[in-house]
This record gives C-alpha cells, structure tokens and sequence, in this order.
C-alpha cells in the first residue's frame, strides 16, 4: 500500500472469548470432545425460550411494520415503556428521547467509544468486558487505562486506585462501571455505586454503566440501577435483551442518558453518538417492538427467576469445587453468569503440563503454548482444553495482569455441570502440582 491503511488502535481489537474456539474446534476434530464453557450465550448452552415468548414474536413476524426501518433513536411507544419503567423508580428521570437503541450492546459500546475524542479517555475497570477495553482502547490508540477490581474483596472496584487514575490522568473524562460484572461475577452494593458517582461528581466526568445483567442478581445480594444513585452527574446507563430475554441473535440493546442538559460538552457528544446512528438509519426493529409485551408478560417472572434460581444454585456448586483449592484465589460469583478464577502471584510457570493421551491433540497444544511470551493462564487454560476438553477463557485476555480464567455457570444439566467443575479442580492440583 503507499500509504498506512491500519487504524492506529488495530492492535488492540482482540476478542479470546471467540478465539479460544478456533482452537478448541481443531482439537474437536482430532477427537476432542468439548465442554465449551467459554462463551455467555445461553441459547448456546441450550436455553429454551417459552411457547409463549415465540408466540409473541411469531405474532410479531406476521405484522409488516416489523419489516420496516424504524426511528432513529429506536420503536417510540417501547422507549416510551422503558422511559416510564425508569421514571417509576424515583431517580433520575428521562422520557423516550433520552433513549436511543441499538443492534446489540456491542454497536452501542464501539460507538460510545467510536465517537469520544481520541485524547479524552474512560477508564475501565479491570479485568474487564474485552468489548468496553478493546473498543476504549482501540479509539485512543494506546492501552486502556484502568482501576482495580479486587479479587481479594469480592472483586469489588478499588475506589483509592480509581481515584489515583483519575487524579494522575488528566486525560480522564469518564469511568466505565459494569455491575453486575463480567467476567468476575460481581455484583456492587449500592454505596460503592454513590461513591463512584461522587468521583465523578468532583472530578467532573461522566459515566458510562454497562447494566446488561441488571436483573441477574442472586445469593441474596442486590444492588441499584445507575437511574437511582446518579442525582446530577450526566451519564450512560446499557441494557439489552441478549442476556435476559435471552436472545442475544436480535442485536438489540439501548442506552439511557442521564443528565444529557446538563452540561453542553456532554450534550455535543451524546448528539454526536445519534448522528452516527442516523447515518446508519436505526436498528432493529422486530425485537423492539416485542420488548414491552414480553417482559410485561404474565409468565416473564416466573421464567427468569427459574433461570436465576438455577444460577445461584450453579454458582455455589462452582464455588464448593473450587474454594479450597491450593493456589488460586475463588470468589463465589453472585451475579451475571460467570466466574473468573485467579492463580496465586507465581503459581504459574512456562514448565507445567497436563497430561494428553491423544499425540496430534498433544502437539498441537504444544504448539500453541511454545512461542515465547505465551502467557502462563493461556497455556493452563490450552492444556486444559488438550487434557479434558474444558473450554475456558484465559483471565489475562480481559485486560489485566491476573491470571487466570473465566468459566460460565450456563451448563443447564446439573450434573455435566458437576463434572465440569470436578474437572476443572483435578486438573489444577494437576496442572499446579506437575
Ligand atoms: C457486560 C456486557 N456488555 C455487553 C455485552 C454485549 O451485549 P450485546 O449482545 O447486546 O451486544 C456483553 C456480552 O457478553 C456483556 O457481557
């Protein structure tokens, strides 16, 4: 090419949450089988979706307006639903124009961050989303720049890191919080929630909340919407249908914007992010439409705390298997669907293998692990794959230092499940002790 055609933050876009399965369908075809517990599709793992909720939107696919374009900002009488569902709480109070939807949380997230000036940056949490720290980053050009969430403390965020990275970056416009959290599982009482508002508040930033798994809350904790401790700082809050409904193949997601009058840099910047989606005309409208029928529907409750309920139910049996495991540190997830796991500082070195009766799988685990700087999870987590056929996500690919790995809690059959996690501990007082 005679000019540079790659964007200056390309080398930041990487996505191991699918990667990973390049890898384990290889090994599928050398005779591996899989356990593939890497990515948070419940539909994957073999969700059922209700008669009913087919019917509604089977009833949905007969009507041509669901064939058409629809507003910009996304179907009206279902912003104006969602509007009202946040006004009822008492907190921050929006109307349907301060919504604007989405094709899926992944086009609101490269947007959020597409359209941010690129010296102006949001700090994420980390570990974090990959999608929010690749996206972040990939604008700047350069690394995310983060705050801690300690695995030595529920994962919770650091708010005395958080601050230092606000005060010694003065590039900091934003804070990206995810609660409750992927991947560690996390859920964040409401009184961390206020006191990051509040660094906003002094610092004068904005905030950005990822609150896709709002109502996937277990083990008798709970938190708040964003909506209800925000008071006068401008913000973002996302919700989506992907992870609750669930169905994650409509692209569908929006977001609420708080405060957008309040200042008018924020303004200029919230009106940049709906110009670009008019340039793209609006999203998609056939599970707009159906959103305020389902989710008002007499039997949604009841389903999703089905779902909820096998969670927690899930999310302790991981916990038992895994807690008392010498070196790594376990935290029982309490919300979303996932689990991360870290190693001990040091647990891990470039020596350790498990074992791998199958040659072809054994060397071509060998082969990925080999190139200097491997990082010690990733090649944990490909010896597991190789030695049981285990598919999880190696911590360090959501930009952190840790490492370690993520698993999801989405395996439906109890006792698959069980076997899973047995796995999962065998092979790292194995792995640990080779
Ligand atoms: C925290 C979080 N936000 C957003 C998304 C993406 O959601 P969507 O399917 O709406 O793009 C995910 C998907 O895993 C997620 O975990």
């Amino acid at each position: 090419m005679r000019t540079d055609i790659v964007h200056i933050g390309a080398g930041e876009l990487t996505y191991e949450i699918r990667n990973i399965v390049n890898v384990g369908m290889k090994l599928q075809k050398l005779g591996r089988t899989t356990n593939w517990e890497n990515i948070g599709d419940p539909i994957m793992k073999g969700e059922e979706i209700p008669l009913w909720m087919k019917e509604i939107v089977s009833d949905a696919v007969m009507q041509n307006s669901t064939y058409g374009y629809c507003p910009t900002k996304g179907v009206l009488s279902t912003r104006e639903y969602i509007a009202a569902e946040t006004n009822k709480r008492g907190g921050a109070q929006i109307d349907a124009e301060d919504i604007l939807f989405f094709n899926g949380l992944g086009d609101a997230i490269s947007k959020i961050f597409g359209f941010l000036k690129r010296t102006a940056r949001v700090l994420v949490p980390t570990p974090s989303y990959t999608t929010h720290s690749s996206a972040e980053a990939a604008h700047a050009g350069d690394k995310p720049l983060t705050y801690i969430l300690d695995p030595n403390h529920h994962w919770y965020p650091d708010l005395d890191d958080l601050e230092k990275s606000i005060k010694y970056n003065p590039a900091v416009a934003g804070i990206l919080i995810i609660n409750p959290d992927n991947p560690t599982g996390a859920v964040y009482p409401t009184h961390i929630l206020k006191s990051i508002v509040e660094l906003a508040r002094r610092y004068d930033l904005f905030i950005v909340c990822d609150e896709v798994y709002h109502h996937i809350v277990y083990n008798g904790t709970s938190t708040s919407p964003l909506s209800d401790v925000i008071g006068d700082v401008p913000a973002i809050a996302m919700r989506g249908i992907s992870k609750e409904m669930p169905w994650p193949g409509s692209r569908c997601g929006w977001i609420e914007v708080y405060n957008g009058d309040k200042d008018p840099m924020f303004a200029k910047y919230i009106q940049s992010i709906l110009n670009a989606k008019m340039v793209e005309v609006c999203s998609t409208t056939l599970p707009q439409t159906v959103y305020p029928q389902v989710v008002q529907h007499p039997k949604y409750k009841e389903y999703l705390e089905e779902r909820i309920s096998r969670y927690e139910k899930f999310s302790n049996i991981a916990y038992d298997c895994l807690k008392d495991l010498k070196g790594v540190l376990v935290n029982r997830p309490n919300g979303a669907f996932y689990m991360s796991v870290c190693f001990e500082d040091g647990a891990l070195t470039h020596d350790q293998i498990l074992p791998i009766d199958n040659n072809e799988v054994r060397e071509m685990v060998e082969s990925l692990v080999s190139p200097e700087g491997t990082n010690v999870d990733k090649r944990f987590v490909y010896y597991l794959l190789g030695a049981s056929g285990v598919c999880v996500v190696p911590l360090s690919s959501f930009a952190t230092d840790l490492q370690g790995f993520r698993v999801t809690l989405l395996e439906r059959d109890e006792d698959i499940f069980r076997k899973v996690f047995e796995t999962i501990a065998v092979s790292i007082k194995k792995y640990l002790e080779s």
